[in-house]
């Protein structure tokens, strides 16, 4: 819509909003507040988007979607006469209303990185369109796997990624953080094979005819819509948790998960009920591009996680989390990402230390901290506020350590500050005043200051909340992490650089996962192709099970060029699609003696195993877009 136009339409509405209010209506409406988000061409302001109902025929063969998509909508405000929608690469069809009449529809021009807006003309003041679309081959956010680059070999496999705005790509949606709305859904898949959504009911069994129904009536922003079609199966861990996977997976999948149900007591116990139906989880194909997604209901999930010892469950509590930090209080835009992942990221360790203990997820703690330092020596200060600055970006860019680490570091600086008490309390209320809406740094600000600072000057001096916000780096007094378990580690570094033969010496009856990133990481610098033999010899580690230390260890490799662990490198990238270790890998790879060409040549083989968004993303980190 005419940009002009638009800002009638707005003055209109509010005009609307304040004339339509009596006194008892105030105060909700003074709540209310205007969404701008530069990443969604949608109207939320003119167009209360209700209800989504999706009809969809799945085909492996074309690989594409198609069918419609019926919204259910009420104008906020008279004289608005569109309704609009963000599209990315997706042929629409034609689009009807409540009558099945014809409606006007108009595709914008494409828009560096946000697609093309679809906007539909409108007579009533509410009512449904329905629009009839197909998905095009390429769409960012679906994975269409052969059969053979399934675990079963046997039968093909779609899954969508829709965060951060990739829903638009399989579906015309108003696909803004700040935009929630129920959906339901009638999926048709081929015969003999398992459809999944972040819905409310998930079948735990195959149906006959390959027809699918979804509810889901808690409103979810678009970037929650999921969907994962293939060869799947069920097992229950408890009455609300469960597992699907492959059948070949399954098993394991099962043995790593199953007191995955007490977690989410665990969780329960800390921050409040679990809002949503079930927490199952699946367990995709390994060219999946994350660790995990929090889509609700079901969690879709790496294999790269099942290390045979649990070890790795701290992703499965990120994303456990994310059922209160994200899915119930929702990030306004992606310029607020880290109400999102900041809030998950301690609330995650908050899960590990109930579970674990203190001295444990210190570890992961410290961890995070050293990363974060070594992200602010190389980033420009602007990218290292938490509020991001995403203005002719993609929002994908926000995915740094500034809003998981530097996040999660604020609200631990604030815990030091206000006790855990009074932290616990502040984060109960927090979630129960957001339940269900959206929130922005303004807010929170807001929020936080009456609520948690109130007038203790001491309290706003020392967390210095505009600074984390709205500030470059970490506040010089961010918390600092005396890690017990890594001072053995600490000493066994400098032994080792010192003598690599000194590996035989080192204590390790009681490291866990993180001693050994810790140890890794520490002699990454100074390490010579003698440690590197020299830990191969004695700790096996190219043959390892664990992908976060096996990740890691591969790169050192390939700085030192120890060629013996080159064959499992060629297999990981054959087999390994998360984006977390392809972004090192190939960086390193390309530094290292193959150089640039060499390494696109690599990359070129084996990138019909990563997601379109990996294939992206690695793309501009060789220097091949
Ligand atoms: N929501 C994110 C994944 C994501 C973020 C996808 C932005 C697309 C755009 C998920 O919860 C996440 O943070 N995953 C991490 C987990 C880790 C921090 C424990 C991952 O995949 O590595
Ligand atoms: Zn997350």
């Amino acid at each position: 819509m005419h940009k002009l136009l638009w800002k009638l339409s707005l003055v209109l509405s509010l005009f609307f909003i304040i004339s339509c209010t009596n006194n008892s209506e105030k105060e909700e409406k003074e709540e209310e507040f205007l969404i701008e988000d530069m990443h969604s061409f949608a109207n939320p302001n003119e167009i209360d988007y209700q209800h989504l109902s999706l009809d969809l025929n799945v085909s492996f063969d074309e690989k594409q979607l198609k069918g419609s998509a019926t919204w259910t909508y009420q104008k906020k405000a008279e004289g608005v006469n569109y309704i609009q929608f963000d599209t990315r690469d997706l042929f629409i069809e034609k689009v009807i209303d409540q009558n099945g009449d014809a409606l006007k529809f108009e595709l914008g021009n494409h828009v560096q990185y946000l697609g093309q807006e679809l906007s539909i003309e409108i007579k009533e003041s509410s009512g449904t369109v329905q629009i009839f679309y197909e998905t095009k081959e390429g769409a960012e956010a679906l994975q269409w796997l052969e059969a053979n680059q399934t675990f079963g070999k046997k039968q093909p496999f779609l899954y969508t990624q829709s965060e951060t705005i990739y829903a638009r790509s399989w579906i015309p949606s108003p696909d803004g953080p700040g935009i929630r709305f129920t959906y339901d859904a009638n999926i048709q898949v081929p015969q003999g094979m398992m459809a999944l959504m972040s819905a409310q009911n998930n079948p735990q069994s195959k149906t006959n005819n390959g027809v699918y129904q979804f509810e889901m009536h808690q409103a979810i922003p678009a970037y929650l819509l999921a969907l994962a079609v293939g060869d799947l199966q069920f097992k229950a861990i408890d009455d609300r948790t469960g597992v699907y996977a492959e059948p070949s997976q399954l098993t394991a999948a099962y043995e790593e998960f199953n007191e995955i149900g007490e977690m989410v007591n665990v969780a329960e116990e800390l921050y409040g009920k679990y809002r949503w139906n079930r927490y199952d989880m699946l367990v995709l194909p390994s060219g999946f591009p994350f660790g995990g997604m929090e889509n609700p209901e079901l969690t879709f999930l790496t294999p790269t996680i099942i290390s045979g010892d649990k070890t790795l469950l701290n992703l499965i509590a990120h994303e456990l989390a994310h059922s209160w930090s994200g899915n119930l209080v929702t990030n306004a835009t992606w310029e607020d990402f880290w109400l999102n992942e900041g809030f998950t990221v301690y609330f995650e360790r908050r899960i590990t230390e109930a579970i674990h203990g203190k001295d444990y997820t210190d570890m992961l703690w410290s961890l995070s901290l050293q990363s974060l330092q070594s992200t602010l020596e190389v980033m420009e200060a602007r990218d290292t506020w938490m509020k991001l600055d995403l203005k002719d970006k993609h929002p994908d860019g926000g995915l740094t350590d500034i809003s998981y680490d530097k996040g999660a570091l604020f609200l631990r600086k604030v815990e030091e500050t206000i006790g855990r008490e009074e932290m616990d309390k502040f984060l109960i209320d927090y979630f129960n005043h957001f339940a269900f809406k959206t929130i922005s740094s303004e807010q929170f600000v807001q929020y936080f200051n009456k609520h948690v600072i109130k007038d203790n000057k001491d309290w706003a001096k020392e967390i210095n909340l505009k600074a984390w916000i709205y500030g470059p780096g970490i506040p010089d007094n961010h918390p600092v992490y005396e890690v017990k378990r890594f001072e053995k580690v600490d000493e066994a570094i400098q032994n080792f650089i010192a003598d690599a033969e000194y590996i035989v010496e080192i204590d390790r009856e009681d490291w866990s996962t993180y001693e050994y990133l810790h140890f890794l990481n520490g002699i990454e610098k100074d390490a010579k192709l003698k440690h590197i033999e020299s830990i191969d010899q004695h700790w096996h580690f190219t043959k390892s099970n664990n992908m976060e230390i096996l990740s890691l260890w591969l790169k050192l490799c390939i700085q030192q060029e120890y060629k013996d662990a080159y064959s499992r490198l060629d297999q990981f990238l054959d087999e390994v699609g998360r984006m977390k270790f392809l972004e090192e890998l190939y960086p390193a790879l390309k530094k290292s003696s193959l150089g640039k060409e060499g390494t696109i040549n690599l990359y070129q083989q084996k990138k019909h195993n990563y997601h379109p968004i990996t294939q992206m993303e690695i793309e501009s980190l060789i220097g091949l877009k």
